[in-house]
């Protein structure tokens, strides 16, 4: 039997990304799977439906999309839909169960194997897979071009005839992915670029970016996985007083402090704002965990005094090309762990050329055991389960 994969137009009000672009696409056909594109999907990729080139098909009814083998998706798709997956199908996406116990929930009663994109660990086997990376890549860079867009001044220095400009100075709180990406974009844009983690092991990456890292004696907050814990109040406290100075002589601030699981954590506090200078601005990727500035509003960009603050809550659909390229790489490579050969029957050689696949889990694979949410009735996920019990 031929596996069927298939791709949703994504519902959410702003997501501009599709789970599969074309020439990924192309190369899933290749291994003699069909692929099933929802009308209209890559439209906000700037992918038009004939960019699907046969044997890709392009069906119109949801049916013909929620009743395939495998579902790739960006976002998990609504429950309504969820409902209509066949028990046993596997459903690939963000899922974000903390925030969404919905969805956690339809694909469980549907008997959905879901993997989480957002779980899929950060080992070196599964860089490729890796679509928090790859999406954050975009959100950083994305993030740099918004503070120089949103501020009236230069970010190079230059030297005219008109006099010398000096460069602008760019803060990068947070120095993750999406936060190098950031330095490093701010940096070819020509700006002074400072940056602050909590992570100190972050020091020699943001240096070699050509960034200063700024330090708050006393503050080291590495956690498990590469990732940071949650700040003590005492080093908060250093941190604040610590960072106002320089929040102070920026002219933008791009913050993308995250802490897994948990909300953004408040770095940029009223009073700090209120010491910025004039015209500067504030680039929150924490915004959609609630954001890092106590000011922050997700989804707006708002003016206080003379600060602009934006609060952006899903950066990589505003480069939804690149970011819809990356992501279908990512998952391509994720299907390629449970998309197997199939063997020859018993006795016989193995054909030549491409062979057949079919699906199959490999529960032992640490990357699948890691990133499942939901299987065979069953909720996979200890964080999954907590947001569902409330
Ligand atoms: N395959 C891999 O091995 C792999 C892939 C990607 C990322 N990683 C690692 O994962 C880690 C973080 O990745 P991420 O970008 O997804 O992280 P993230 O989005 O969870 O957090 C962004 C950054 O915010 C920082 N942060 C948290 N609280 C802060 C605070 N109060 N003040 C200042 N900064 C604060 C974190 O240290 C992190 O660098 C890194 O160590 C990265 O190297 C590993």
């Amino acid at each position: 039997m031929t596996v069927t994969i298939a791709v949703p137009k994504e519902a959410a009000s702003g997501e501009n990304r599709v789970a599969m672009v074309p020439k990924v696409a192309e190369k899933l056909a290749k291994l003699g799977v069909e692929v099933r594109i929802q009308k209209g999907a890559g439209e906000g990729s700037r992918i038009p439906d004939e960019g699907y080139a046969d044997p890709i098909k392009v069906v119109g009814r949801a049916g013909d999309v929620y009743n395939a083998d495998v579902v790739l998706a960006v976002n998990a798709p609504d429950p309504k839909n969820l409902a209509k997956m066949k028990k046993g199908s596997i459903l690939v996406s963000f899922v974000q169960a903390h925030q969404n116990p919905e969805a956690v929930k339809a694909l469980n009663e549907a008997g959905v194997t879901c993997f989480a994109m957002e779980l899929v660990p950060r080992i070196t086997r599964a860089q490729s897979m890796d679509a928090l990376s790859s999406q954050a890549s975009a959100a950083g860079y994305k993030a740099a071009l918004m503070a120089a867009n949103s501020l009236e001044r230069f970010l190079p220095m230059l030297t005219t005839a008109a006099g010398t400009i000096r460069p602008a100075k760019v803060l990068v709180i947070g120095a993750g992915v999406a936060g190098l990406q950031a330095i490093a974009t701010a940096k070819r844009l020509g700006a002074k670029v400072e940056a602050y983690d909590v992570r100190t092991d972050t020091k020699e990456q943001v240096e070699s970016l050509g960034a200063d890292f700024l330090v708050a004696e006393g503050v080291k907050a590495e956690a498990e996985g590469g990732y940071a814990r949650e700040l003590t109040d005492e080093e908060k406290a250093k941190q604040q007083e610590m960072l106002a100075k320089h929040v102070g002589q920026a002219d933008a601030v791009i913050t993308t402090a995250a802490v897994p699981g948990r909300p953004a954590p408040k770095i940029i506090s009223k009073d700090m704002v209120a010491k910025m200078k004039s015209g500067s601005v504030i680039v929150d990727l924490g915004a959609a965990g609630g954001g890092n500035c106590e000011l922050t509003k997700p989804g707006e960009t708002v003016k206080e005094g003379s600060v602009t603050i934006l609060g952006p809550t899903n950066v990589p659909a505003e480069l939804a090309e690149h970011a819809s390229e990356m992501y279908a790489q990512n998952l391509f490579n994720f299907l390629s762990l449970i998309l197997v050969e199939e063997e020859a029957p018993e006795g016989e050689d193995k054909p030549k050329g491409p062979q057949p696949r079919k699906l199959a889990i490999d529960w032992d694979d640490e990357v699948l055991a890691k990133s499942v949410l939901t299987h065979d009735g069953e909720i996979k996920n200890e964080a999954a389960k907590e947001a569902l019990q409330g």
